[in-house]
């Protein structure tokens, strides 16, 4: 049976997407007609969607299947409430990847101390080491997909790992908590605090000024997950207080991060401009043509978002 897949991302990912998505329908024995826009969306069977694409009403699409997301994130369709059909994350290995490098060389960043090398080249030679990771203890705060790949490559660096989610987990070489205990003592042993949760009404604000203040004095904090995981006024006012030593911050409540913002002249803050990692087309497309193939075969769906939890 042909099917009707409408790729409804921003359109400059088209170019990137539309070889790979067809050779992973191929590959999974799919026929697919692939477009970018129609005037029969009834007729549409699965929807490619991103937040940044044209599509935010899903009532015309009566016979989508599903949708399915090529972000990781979902907190800007989870509550769309002409959404009825089953939504689909994306989890992508190539995503995972890029994550897990851009977290280990911002936590190695911070560890070594590279900054008074890189930047200050003074003349002064001051022969101090830097410690050894297994004496550094790290919190990641989200054991998810993506949380425990980056908790297990800063385990094999023989980082001190503590982890921590909502539901306790079982992560090899990580020390897992869960909890609202857990994250006080994953907070109060943390030097380095990394946040990979997803935003939803419960994580809002999680890194208020109460659980900034029990952080151990000078810590880090490296956010690729969300902005709204952090109070922004509670952050500054710990860094300008020295309590907070620096803030790595890839993700914002407005992005792009508007020029005035304070963030971009502080200078214990580093700003990223969300590049912490991305789906990447060859590997999320085959994650695409597998689900639609499940759905095609009455089988489960993968990675579907829980609307209740948020993610
Ligand atoms: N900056 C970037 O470039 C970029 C790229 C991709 C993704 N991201 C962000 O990274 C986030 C994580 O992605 P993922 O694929 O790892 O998500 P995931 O697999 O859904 O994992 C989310 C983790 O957060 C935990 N969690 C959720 N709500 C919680 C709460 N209230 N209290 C404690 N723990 C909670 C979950 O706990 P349970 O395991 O118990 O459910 C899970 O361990 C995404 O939502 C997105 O915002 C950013």
């Amino acid at each position: 049976m042909m099917l009707n897949v409408l790729f409804a991302a921003n359109a400059s990912r088209w170019s990137q997407y539309q070889v790979p998505l067809r050779r992973a329908f191929d590959a999974a024995g799919l026929k697919v007609t692939l477009f970018t826009e129609t005037n029969a969306p009834e007729t549409v069977d699965y929807i490619i969607y991103a937040p940044n694409g044209a599509v935010s009403d899903f009532t015309p699409f009566t016979g989508c299947k599903a949708v399915l997301g090529l972000w990781a994130g979902v907190e800007k369709i989870v509550g769309n409430t002409t959404l009825t059909q089953p939504l689909c994350r994306m989890v992508d290995s190539g995503l995972e990847e890029g994550m897990v490098e851009w977290v280990t060389g911002h936590v190695l960043r911070h560890h070594l101390g590279m900054d008074a090398h890189i930047l200050h080249q003074n003349g002064v030679w001051e022969p101090v080491a830097p410690p050894l990771a297994r004496d550094r203890t790290v919190a990641i705060l989200g054991l998810g997909e993506l949380g425990r790949a980056c908790a297990q490559a800063l385990a094999a660096l023989r980082f001190n790992v503590l982890g921590w989610s909502r539901s306790p987990k079982d992560v090899p070489g990580v020390t897992c908590l869960s909890g609202e205990d857990g994250l006080d003592k994953a907070l109060s042993l943390a030097e380095i605090v990394v946040l990979l949760l997803p935003q939803t009404p419960e994580t809002e604000n999680l890194l208020n000024a109460a659980r900034l203040a029990r952080l151990p004095e000078g810590a880090v904090i490296i956010n690729p997950g969300r902005g709204p995981l952090i109070d922004d006024d509670a952050l500054l006012a710990a860094l300008d207080a020295g309590h907070i030593g620096h803030a790595t911050l890839d993700v914002f409540r407005v992005e792009p991060l508007p020029p005035a913002h304070p963030f971009w002249a502080h200078p214990k803050v580093t700003v990223t401009p969300h590049i912490a990692s991305e789906t990447r087309p060859d590997s999320a497309s085959r994650v695409i043509a597998e689900n639609i193939r499940r759905g095609e075969a009455g089988e489960p769906f993968l990675f579907l978002v829980d609307r209740a939890k948020g993610y």
